[in-house]
């Protein structure tokens, strides 16, 4: 009983004297990192489902995330195209889901043109291409709710949600680079 107990003792004394070399210092970083954003739980869950984040600095994660909006803008492009078959007959709708797709194109070379300035160090420049993808894509989703006939799906209603979220995540970072 007493070595138990002992041995409980010396592991809580471990635990509390470890070196904070022992705890990833990445985690403590993403978790500094997100706590500071708007949404600190969306923050998260994109920086940590990529494996770069094992060892990544502020930098990289800022790069993380343009990527997760990356993936969300790729997402919404192709759900929204694939409204087209049901709309292919009504010109308003049509018109609209076509130019969403473009408003979609150029939010993604936007967000590659920030991920390239991130590489090279041009911050500011970054925020701003970051800031004209969100541009993009307010202006597509404008255009949904100015035309009611088109039933938006949850999914991309959730899509465009969760694409404002990650890209205040992102500016506030390299806001703060
Ligand atoms: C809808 O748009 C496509 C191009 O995206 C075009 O080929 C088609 O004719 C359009 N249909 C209508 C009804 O305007
Ligand atoms: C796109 O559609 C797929 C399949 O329905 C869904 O899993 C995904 O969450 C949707 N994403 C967006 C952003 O609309």
């Amino acid at each position: 009983m007493f070595m138990v107990s002992a041995a409980i003792v010396l592991v809580m004394f471990l635990l509390n004297h470890l070196p904070s070399t022992f705890v990833r210092a990445d985690d403590k970083l993403i978790r500094q990192v997100c706590h500071n954003s708007e949404a600190p739980t969306t923050c998260n869950q994109c920086v940590k489902a990529d494996k770069r984040s094992d060892n990544a600095n502020t930098v990289g994660i800022a790069k993380i995330v343009v990527d997760c909006i990356k993936f969300q803008a790729n997402n919404l492009q192709t759900n929204i195209s694939a409204l087209a078959s049901i709309y292919k007959d009504d010109v308003a709708a049509n018109r609209t889901i076509t130019q969403c797709q473009k408003l979609f194109s150029h939010a993604k070379s936007d967000l590659n043109t920030a991920t390239q300035d991130l590489k090279n160090g041009n911050y500011d420049a970054s925020d701003k291409s970051v800031f004209n993808a969100l541009l993009y894509q307010n202006s597509c989703k404008t255009q949904f709710e100015n035309n009611p006939k088109i039933k938006i799906t949850p999914h991309i209603y959730y899509g465009f949600n969760i694409f404002e979220k990650l890209s205040q995540i992102a500016l506030r970072i390299i806001d703060r680079l």
